[in-house]
């Protein structure tokens, strides 16, 4: 080794002895007389102390030294003057007084200050990530997040799943993004898909007697790129034979435990609570609500169904509901309501009603088609007192629940109702199967194709589609869909009648699926599994808003690396070879 301590490991057990450190140039103190230095590895920063008593031709080293100078030093570990002590640091308590210095490599200036509250584009952070990952707090989260892995690791193993790898090269899988494709040399004109997730492969192993699976796995979904999502992404990826959802539910809970208490300290209380999509959507106005904090909805259909509000009238008698939410004293202006209208209409809805709740009864433009009673009653609802406001927005049911919503979070985050350091975990259970596809007017997995329909519902299959529940569960995290699953089809029959209800003929899926339907054929044992965001939940167990902060090198929103500047273009060779030629769009 070049040293013989790391910069995080000397105290005041080790004053009197000599010692040889290796380290970047964290900051530069120049008294004229005395330089100090703050030297700076991985695990931590060690003061250095150059005087020129001691040594001139040292002291005159020393002032070469600039920011990020990679350097190696001897001397001595001396205990620092009293009052000059730092108690937040483990080496607060010494200095070194430096015999040696040694140049390993000098630094161009960095172009930002690597300071952890710097506030600089991300763009450029990214360019220079070897920099941007040398601030303290970015290696934190890869530890974190190193340490979720080790956990998931060992929890799966000590639990019996095995972990398998499963190929990047192979066909499109229907998770429902566009593939990554890669042109085969050999076979021109044929191409892979790398995997959107290892789903086929894990229920094969199923087929394969494997039992119980694991993977940490990598997934490749072409899609557009937002906070939460990138090109590439890792899932701790789970299946399971002969199980049910509860059996699924309690070994991921298991592992939620033991993450959530050795990452963060907290003792989570299990069973975690579960509700329906319906109860959900219809108290929540989404699928992966934040339960942080409450803003319930409130269907108020009844209260007006004798209305005179015209918008209000057509909603109902088209079978339309009104619902609500209300939040408690805060001022809204006009401009406000507003933003909020045009915010909720970006969301499907056709408009928002807003009513102030004053002393002497609701104002809202609309409250004059409201009779007394009628407004009493939506107060009542709501339990409103003078202060609070009301929103109602009049649609179709799951339009009137998503808009409201997206206002739920908006107003949450702009009243600040999320930012507790809580963790709210849930489970979604009872999806629907299908969801009806407006624009190509046919119906879409909710999940994916493998997913079972409810043993109660297979009835209604091919009469009415929509109303089918599926045997599928998400994992909800403040907000996010931190992982999704269920128990899948292992009978050939049922899966052929799925792809059929979706617009997939025996034909095509025997081409795109062939594979899975022949395994289904040779005893495939009922099973079902889930898989885990794991930079989502890396993220928020972090505290942070992006995934781009707990992955190492991860793409932009334009799905850009600046560093690499992948993607690139190819040498005409390199696409001579594989028969392809550009052409644009
Ligand atoms: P699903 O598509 O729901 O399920 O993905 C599982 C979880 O992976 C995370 N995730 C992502 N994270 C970052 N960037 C992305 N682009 C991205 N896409 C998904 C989410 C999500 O909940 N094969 C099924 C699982 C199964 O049925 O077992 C699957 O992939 O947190
Ligand atoms: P309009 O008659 O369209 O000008 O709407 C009158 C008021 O009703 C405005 O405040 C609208 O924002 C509100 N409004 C219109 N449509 C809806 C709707 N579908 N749900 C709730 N409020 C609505």
């Amino acid at each position: 080794m070049l040293r013989t301590h790391t910069c995080g490991e000397l105290t005041e057990r080790q004053i009197g002895q000599r010692a040889t450190l290796c380290g970047w140039v964290d900051s530069r103190r120049d008294h004229g007389n005395v330089i100090f230095i703050d030297l700076r590895d991985r695990w931590g920063k060690t003061q250095l102390v150059f005087n020129p008593e001691g040594n001139r031709e040292l002291h005159k080293a020393a002032e070469k030294l600039r920011l990020e100078y990679v350097v190696r030093i001897q001397g001595r570990v001396e205990k620092r003057p009293q009052g000059t002590e730092n108690p937040k640091i483990t080496t607060g308590e010494i200095e070194i007084r430096c015999s040696e210095l040694e140049i390993l490599n000098p630094s161009e200036t960095p172009p930002f200050e690597l300071m952890d509250d710097s506030n600089i584009s991300e763009e450029l952070r990214l360019k220079y990530r070897y920099l941007d990952l040398r601030r303290p707090s970015m290696f934190r989260r890869l530890y974190d997040r190193h340490k979720m892995t080790k956990i998931a690791r060992d929890y799966f193993d000590g639990n019996g799943f095995i972990e398998v790898e499963t190929p990047m090269l192979t066909r499109s899988t229907p998770e429902g993004a566009r593939d990554f494709l890669v042109p085969s040399r050999l076979e021109l004109g044929s191409f892979y898909a790398l995997p959107q997730s290892p789903q086929l492969f894990k229920q094969i192993l199923m087929v394969a007697g494997f039992d119980r699976y694991f993977q940490l796995a990598r997934c490749l979904r072409d899609e557009d790129l937002r906070a939460d999502r990138q090109p590439e992404h890792t899932q701790i990826d789970v299946e399971m034979s002969f199980v049910s959802e509860d059996d699924i539910i309690s070994v991921i809970e298991g592992f939620l435990v033991r993450m959530v208490e050795s990452v963060r300290g907290i003792k989570l209380k299990t069973p975690l609570k579960r509700l329906t999509y319906d109860e959900a959507m219809s108290r929540f106005g989404s699928d992966k609500p934040d339960l942080r904090f409450e803003l319930e909805l409130v269907d108020v259909t009844s209260i007006l169904s004798a209305t005179e509000f015209n918008v209000f009238q057509e909603v109902i008698k088209g079978k339309g509901v009104i619902k609500g939410l209300k939040i408690g004293e805060r001022n809204f202006s006009r401009s406000d309501f507003d933003q909020l209208t045009a915010l909720v209409q970006g969301f499907g809805a056709k408009g928002l009603a807003w009513f102030k709740v004053e002393a002497g009864g609701l104002e809202s433009p609309v409250a004059k088609f409201l009779t007394q009673v009628q407004q009493e009653s939506l107060k009542k609802a709501f339990q409103a007192k003078t202060g609070d406001t009301i929103f109602l927005v009049a649609d179709q049911w799951l339009n009137a629940s998503t808009a409201l919503g997206v206002l739920r979070n908006h107003l949450a985050i702009q009243f600040g109702l999320n930012q507790l350091e809580e963790l709210a975990l849930a489970w979604i259970v009872d999806f629907p199967l299908f969801q009806w596809n407006e624009e190509e007017k046919r119906v879409d997995a909710v999940h994916h194709p493998f997913t079972a329909p409810q043993e109660a519902d297979l009835k209604f299959l091919e009469t009415e589609p929509l109303r089918v529940r599926a045997r599928a569960y998400d994992i909800i995290l403040n907000g996010t869909e931190i992982g999704g699953g269920s128990i899948r089809i292992h009978q050939e029959e049922v899966q052929k009648r799925v792809f059929k209800i979706l617009g997939i003929s025996d034909k095509e899926a025997e081409e795109k699926f062939g594979f899975l339907l022949r395994a289904l054929r040779f005893g495939a044992p009922p099973h079902g599994g889930i898989a885990i965001g794991l930079d989502r939940l890396c993220a928020i167990m972090g505290g942070v808003d992006s995934i781009r902060e707990v992955i190492a090198f991860p793409k932009t929103q334009k799905g850009v690396c600046p560093m690499t500047e992948a993607p690139s273009k190819v040498d005409p060779k390199q696409l001579k070879e594989l028969g392809l030629q550009v052409k644009g769009r």
